[in-house]
């Protein structure tokens, strides 16, 4: 029976069972972190081959560059040459630098609040009214965390089964010229798994914009990380842009993070000759270059995309069984109650999870007082604020299987109690 249908009798037979069952998760000593996306020790130990590789003697690239020296802020035309295809660019228009896309985005922000696009009128802090970005909800949280510490107003929109709320975002961008950017994690979303559709990235590639400068901050964070057998493929968005005339509107990121090493990989950014000859301009004021040893690495480590492509199995192997599991948990035990909802991500890092509304909070609570920590409720919302208070982000990559399991029941207990709670105190 669903839980809306429950009389309050029942509702406080089923509370009773629930809290009793709460109380013997009290007892265990649960100590199980599932708040961020970090892969686990045996997807690193993939990459083990990259410690093990020396350049001594061998540290020049193919076009001479002493690897150890400074200088080359591009990075090395052979790293370029293996990545661009992740971006969708070609080599000249791909950026290969640090270990941290997020870091990338935050230059590329930092240079707009600073001085400005190229065609934009005056740097975007100056502006007299303050710059916005929309942002797709659920989101990640740390795109708005940087958006937050810049000062930018957020806009959240509403993301559908296949990208953005079109409708919205058209409507918005045409008459808010204070709108200069939008947030794009455009394949496996983070946190929702959502892939967004060729007529989306049409869309959002031929819109009418009223500022000049609006960008796309095209976040392709997942772009090779399938969970299934189905490599999904999307459109293009720089050519996209291109073919209706806005060469410059996609800024395209992307990394090694969660293919190689998470905390020593390789940050990729993309786009227009004239966007990338700016971000050149400003990166080479904040630094003399990027460390080129660990893009020789990389590039003798993985060879080729296939060599990508082959790596990224070995992860599909190790993440897919995770998701299953707690899948298979939330279908056993909330799926009967008819209240929760859940994506099953075909690729990515997370599992959304949309609960009774006004009970996230407690439920986050509720599961780390019993050992399972989970992403803050609200975190995947502008500000912390889930309007509706229902949305839990589920990272089940890092911890070991019979964890996770017991993880994910521990949630569905807390998930129901809250629930229960709840509706009885109505
Ligand atoms: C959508 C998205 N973008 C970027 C990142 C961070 O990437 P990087 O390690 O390259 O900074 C993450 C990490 O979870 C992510 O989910």
């Amino acid at each position: 029976m669903k839980l809306a249908e429950y009389s309050i009798d029942a509702l406080e037979q089923l509370h009773g069972q629930v809290q009793a069952e709460y109380l013997r998760l009290r007892e265990r000593t649960l100590s199980i972190n599932m708040a961020r996306g970090v892969p686990s020790s045996e997807q690193l130990d993939l990459s083990n081959a990259l410690l093990e590789l020396s350049l001594a003697g061998d540290y020049l690239a193919e076009d001479g560059t002493d690897c150890r020296n400074y200088m080359g802020q591009q990075g090395l035309p052979e790293a370029r040459r293996l990545f661009a295809p992740l971006l969708g660019l070609p080599a000249e228009q791909t950026v290969v630098s640090g270990n941290s896309s997020l870091a990338l985005m935050y230059d590329c922000l930092a240079f707009a609040m600073h001085n400005g696009f190229p065609e934009s009128s005056m740097p975007w802090q100056q502006e007299p009214q303050t710059v916005a970005f929309l942002c797709p909800v659920p989101g990640y949280d740390r795109h708005f965390t940087l958006c937050e510490s810049f000062g930018v107003r957020m806009i959240p929109v509403p993301l559908l089964d296949d990208g953005p709320d079109m409708d919205v975002v058209r409507r918005l961008v045409s008459e808010d010229s204070t709108i200069r950017g939008m947030w794009c994690v455009p394949k496996y979303s983070n946190p929702t798994g959502t892939v967004y559709s060729d007529e989306v990235i049409e869309a959002l590639a031929s819109m009418q914009t009223a500022a000049l400068d609006f960008r796309l901050f095209w976040d392709d964070a997942y772009t090779l990380h399938h969970l299934t057998s189905d490599a999904i493929e999307i459109s293009n968005i720089y050519q996209a842009c291109v073919r209706h005339g806005h060469p410059d509107r996609a800024l395209v990121f992307g990394s090694t993070s969660k293919m190689t090493f998470a905390g020593a990989g390789l940050a990729l950014f993309g786009s227009s000759k004239a966007n990338v000859e700016w971000w050149l301009s400003h990166a080479s004021i904040r630094s003399v270059g990027p460390d080129k040893l660990n893009q020789l690495r990389h590039v003798r480590y993985l060879k080729d995309l296939d060599g990508l492509k082959s790596l990224m199995d070995g992860h599909r192997k190790l993440l897919a069984p995770r998701f299953s599991a707690v899948l298979h948990q939330l279908d056993s035990h909330l799926r009967p109650f008819g209240f929760a909802s859940w994506s099953e991500p075909k690729g990515g890092y997370f599992i959304s999870l949309n609960i009774l509304p006004g009970t996230a909070r407690h439920a986050v609570a509720l599961a780390r007082a019993v050992g399972v920590n989970l992403t803050s409720a609200g975190s995947c919302y502008p500000h912390g604020h889930d309007p509706l208070d229902q949305h839990l982000r589920i990272a089940p990559s890092s911890p070991g299987l019979s964890d996770l399991e017991a993880a994910a029941q521990a949630i569905c207990t807390c998930v129901l109690l809250a629930a229960c709670e709840r509706l009885i105190s109505k």
